[in-house]
């Protein structure tokens, strides 16, 4: 195979997050965010991990920043922590939280590296949980006032604003099934946890058109791409309500300005939406520049038969409830191997499908892959090098996959690994790695994984080795 050469101006970048990389959770006047709750509560996060330290980016990003440049990187995606800006409660500010970003921000630029900025990636809080979280309206007028502040601060030096990652998760692994903070295992209030999440995206956006009007807006969703296991009425049927819930929840109020009819008539026994007020769905459409989108495995779902015991595995955490709210009659199906660390399967082409899909349905809609990595048990060889050749592989065939649904149409115009470095994997804290870079947590150094070194070569020549 002769490589593929992706295009000049294709913005090629790393990902992270706040609360999965910073620690320094009580510095500079930051206050608890729900996953310092969740995860100080016992039992929630394996190994009884916090992020108390984390990577300690909040003290090495300097160098880090430096590491980002190593890599040849046009872009890095990384989000601000609330609990930080907003410490005290609304109405507040704390200056320090938005200097800290501020001064990222200018490193980014100063090494010609764009700054794509997520207002929301999980660390809510726990003031705002405290007054009802997500499935409370209040919740997303809060964010507003939080948004207002922040893109006040960072305006226009951001290349893209994203104004929420992946709400499919805040709703419904925090809300329904528990497996992430706040761990309330209500479908009712997942359901409202959405509408929330769309309305609180459609505040944010209007902030960042107003005052930052020469920045790209964006918002990240992990969408599901979900296989009938057959194509009998009954498992075409579960395919989509798993789309209803999972994809069109989000695309219909976002893009469409409306929620589909099937989404609500499939959880009509569970809510009747009346938390929905006229214009809501029409705030929550706010034009977007770009559409932001997580990838990493596919599911398969059959029609349950109500009696075998069921295979339901989200693949964040384990828990006995579902986070398919309105979907309790569709099981998910085992998927054949090769899977990751995560347990989650690998399946390239399921990109290249779901890409394509949005393509087709939202023609001229620009999209970038925000997220997209894979964890693996690397082993540090005696020379101290990480071969993690498995990560190469899922990056080489994903990204080759993005190339094919360019070549099939698809306006995709950039590239996010996730992760940067290894990081606070939520329920599964530090003993899932997904960095291209390790971090020994016991001496924070950085090192390179084989991965990373691979990566800069893809970046630096824009060239996919054949
Ligand atoms: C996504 C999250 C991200 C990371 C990856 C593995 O769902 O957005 O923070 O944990 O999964």
């Amino acid at each position: 195979m002769p490589g593929r050469q992706f295009p000049d101006g294709f913005l090629w970048g790393a990902a992270t997050a706040s609360y999965q990389i910073e620690g320094g959770v009580t510095e500079d006047g930051r206050t608890p965010s729900i996953w310092d709750t969740f995860s100080h509560t016992p039992g929630r996060v394996l190994n009884g991990d916090t992020g108390d330290t984390a990577a300690d980016h909040y003290h090495r990003w300097e160098s880090d920043l430096g590491q980002l440049r190593d890599l040849g990187l046009g872009a890095y995606r990384f989000s601000l922590a609330w609990p930080r800006i907003q410490p005290e409660g609304p109405g507040t500010v704390d200056q320090r939280g938005l200097d800290f970003y501020s001064r990222l921000v200018d490193g980014l630029l100063s090494r010609g590296i764009a700054p794509v900025v997520t207002l929301y990636h999980w660390d809510l809080p726990q003031w705002a949980e405290d007054a009802g979280g997500w499935p409370a309206r209040e919740t997303a007028l809060r964010y507003e006032e939080y948004a207002r502040l922040a893109v006040a601060a960072l305006g226009d030096r951001v290349h893209t604003w994203t104004t929420l990652n992946e709400p499919w998760c805040s709703a419904y692994l925090g809300y329904a099934s528990g497996v992430h903070a706040p761990g309330r295992t209500e479908p009712a209030a997942a359901l409202a946890a959405v509408h929330h999440l769309n309305l609180a995206h459609g505040f944010g956006g209007r902030v960042v058109r107003e005052l930052a009007p020469k920045a790209q807006l964006s918002v990240t969703l992990n969408l599901h791409v979900v296989r009938p296991a057959s194509g009998s009425e009954k498992d075409l049927d579960a395919a989509r309500r798993i789309d209803a819930v999972g994809n069109r929840a989000f695309l219909g109020p976002m893009l469409e300005g409306a929620y589909p009819a099937d989404l609500l008539r499939d959880t009509a026994s569970v809510t009747d939406w009346a938390f929905v007020r006229d214009g809501d769905e029409a705030t929550a459409a706010v034009p977007l520049d770009v559409l932001g989108v997580n990838y990493y495995s596919t599911q398969r779902v059959t029609a349950w038969d109500g009696v075998s015991p069921r295979a339901t595995h989200d693949g964040h955490g384990k828990s006995g409830a579902t986070p398919w709210v309105g979907a309790d009659d569709v099981d998910f199906l085992p998927q054949p191997g090769p899977h990751t660390a995560m347990g989650w399967n690998i399946d390239p082409g399921g990109l290249t499908e779901l890409l394509v899909r949005i393509a087709k349905e939202y023609p001229g809609l620009p999209m970038m892959v925000t997220e997209n990595g894979a964890a693996f048990t690397d082993t540090v060889d005696a020379d101290g090098e990480i071969h993690d050749v498995d990560r190469v592989e899922y990056l080489r065939g994903h990204i080759e996959a993005v190339g094919a649904a360019r070549d099939a149409g698809a306006d995709v115009h950039g590239y996010f690994v996730w992760s940067l470095m290894d990081n606070f994997e939520w329920a599964y804290g530090f003993d899932r790695r997904f960095g291209i870079i390790r971090i020994d947590y016991d001496t924070q150094r950085r090192t390179w994984k084989d991965s990373a070194r691979w990566y800069r070569d893809l970046v630096t020549s824009g060239k996919l080795p054949g």
